[in-house]
């Protein structure tokens, strides 16, 4: 699977996001944040806006849930123009059917894991998922430090989605700089968000280009 980018908005200003997803579209998907306030201490936008984003962005959407009761809200979210729909483990009742229902609304069903949710959480849901998301800063906020322990996790999830009889993306949230994304990718990490690196840089368009880079660079290759 190739490595993608998927620059989150989070960052980016929110005053102009048609604006925004254009300054990045050489990436390959954009990362949209939802945050309700109650499953993390932030809140960020809600079905509306993502409605909207997905009719006019230029790349396919991943809509990262961090809200409680997916089971009741995650389907809402499969729309055109939006590839997943991750929820988080720690916030579903039933994430196995969750995934099945978003998979009859057409969408792609991705499941989050926080930095203290352990990998093993993950070995009945695997069959019926098609990314992971591997949180690698503490959810709720951007621009906060990367925890050196989602390297070992990465490479756990990319071990076990390797058992599995269908692809399943490995996609790494919080905390990158160029570096960190090397090192993630090589961990098996295939899907990068970043929110503030990207879109707090002087050219966020070049800085895509410079992450796709220096990932698929000759020294990038795999340290599994
Ligand atoms: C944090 C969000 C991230 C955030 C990452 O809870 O899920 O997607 O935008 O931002 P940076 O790259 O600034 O850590
Ligand atoms: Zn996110």
């Amino acid at each position: 699977m190739p490595v993608r980018i998927a620059p989150s908005i989070l960052a980016a200003d929110f005053a102009n996001l048609q604006a925004a997803m254009e300054q990045v579209s050489g990436a390959d998907l954009i990362h949209v944040d939802v945050m309700d306030g109650h499953f993390v201490p932030n809140i960020t936008v809600g079905l509306p806006v993502v409605k909207r984003l997905s009719q006019i962005s230029p790349l396919p959407l991943d809509v990262h849930l961090m809200i409680d009761h997916p089971d009741r809200w995650a389907q809402d979210y499969a729309l055109p123009g939006v590839e997943t729909v991750v929820f988080h483990l720690e916030a579903a009742t039933a994430p196995v059917r969750l995934a099945q229902v978003l998979h009859e609304r057409q969408v792609k069903a991705g499941v989050a894991i926080k930095p203290s949710t352990a990998v093993s959480a993950l070995s009945e849901l695997i069959d019926h998922i098609d990314l992971v998301l591997v949180m690698s800063v503490e959810p709720g906020f951007g621009g906060q430090s990367f925890i050196e322990g989602s390297l070992a996790k990465l490479r756990q999830v990319h071990q076990l989605a390797a058992q599995v009889d269908h692809p399943i993306a490995v996609a790494v949230d919080g905390g990158l700089d160029c570096p960190r994304a090397v090192k993630c990718a090589q961990a098996g990490a295939n899907v990068i968000i970043s929110g503030t690196a990207i879109f707090k840089s002087p050219d966020p368009q070049s800085e895509v280009t410079a992450w796709r880079h220096a990932i698929s660079g000759p020294t990038s290759g795999r340290e599994l």
